[in-house]
């Protein structure tokens, strides 16, 4: 691997709100560090297609204030395969595209692992996802953003819930994390919050409804991630109707949290990860994914973002649950 002469930015897995902001934030670093910027389209299905296309300055303006991504996005299959990874690196090659940095998730991670292994290319990657599941940074790209749609939310579900005294469970997303349905359900004063990382005990749910009921207080908002181990939002409220025989409303956000505005610390926090990522690429930097650590950029090892666990802060649920009380 020799002097970096251009560099080629994709987006890939589920989107998240800031990406635009990376893109934005690698392409103007490039081109004021004298290297061309290209875009790859559609993540690494565009790779493989050969969407690949010059980006100029002009070309990122007035896009760090959208959700979504400029540069479009995908799950592929094919980049699994041997075959597919040796097309998309012909199709760079061609381009001659030297460093890409891929904004993304672990499946986003584990592409770029394979193409460090494959390829004489520099490599980097960015932690773009809602989940926050990415050990190595404090914070993912979007994930305070999905945060904060789910509040805006369930703040106005609130208001329903207590004028009808009405019971709401409500789905946030997080297959395999809880990040998102823990801090959202501290920030709603939610009653229950049910995330994979602890074992659900419905019967103790049931029992504290039943103690409410008593006391008449009616409503209640229990926030539950998707991936809980006692099943989704809507089995949950089919097993506590049998265990209560009260009835629940069941809001699902689903993929709102996905989408709109990128809030504040999600445009800042991309833009510090972009900027960062082409400053490491170009001392010869590859193999790693850029993050931020207690407010320090961190550079590790792409195997070490899938390969070690973030831990979620088991403080914080003790005291969502104290505080609920
Ligand atoms: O990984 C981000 C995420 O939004 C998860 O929280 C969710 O389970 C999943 O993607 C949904 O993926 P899709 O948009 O492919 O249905």
């Amino acid at each position: 691997m020799g002097r970096i002469g251009s560099i080629g930015v994709f987006t890939s897995g589920g989107d998240s709100p800031g990406m635009n902001a990376a893109v934005r934030a690698v392409v103007r670093t490039a081109l004021y560090s004298k290297l061309k910027a290209f875009g790859i389209y559609r993540g690494y299905a565009g790779m493989i297609d050969g969407e690949i296309r010059k980006l100029e300055r002009g070309s990122v303006s007035n896009i760090i204030q959208y959700g979504g991504t400029m540069l479009k996005t995908s799950r592929s299959p094919e980049f699994e395969t041997p075959e597919g990874r040796r097309t998309a690196y012909e199709n760079l090659q061609k381009h001659g595209i030297d460093g890409v940095i891929g904004v993304g998730g672990d499946g986003t991670f584990r592409g770029l692992a394979d193409m460090v292994k494959e390829t004489d290319l520099a490599v980097i990657g960015l932690p773009g996802t809602i989940d926050n599941d990415i050990y190595g940074t404090d914070f993912t790209i979007g994930y305070d953003t999905a945060v904060n749609t789910a509040l805006a939310a369930i703040d106005k579900i609130r208001d329903t819930a207590l004028s009808h005294d009405r019971l709401f469970l409500i789905e946030v997303m997080g297959r395999h994390a809880g990040f998102i349905g823990l801090e959202t359900g501290i920030g709603v004063g939610a009653e229950e919050i049910c995330i994979p990382e602890f074992r659900t005990d419905l019967e103790g749910i049931a029992e504290h409804l039943r103690e409410r009921h008593v006391k008449h207080k009616a409503s209640l908002i229990m926030v539950i991630a998707e991936g809980d181990d006692a099943g989704d939002a809507t089995q949950i409220a089919r097993k506590l109707k049998e265990m209560v025989g009260m009835s629940f409303r069941v809001t699902i956000l689903g993929h709102t949290q996905r989408g709109g505005s990128p809030m504040s610390k999600d445009r800042l926090l991309a833009s510090k990860l972009g900027y960062h990522a082409v400053k490491a690429m170009m001392i010869g930097k590859t193999g790693i994914m850029i993050g931020e650590l207690h407010d320090k950029i961190s550079e590790v090892p792409l195997e070490e973002t899938w390969g070690k666990k973030k831990s979620i802060d088991y403080g914080l649920m003790e005291m969502a649950q104290i505080l609920s009380k």
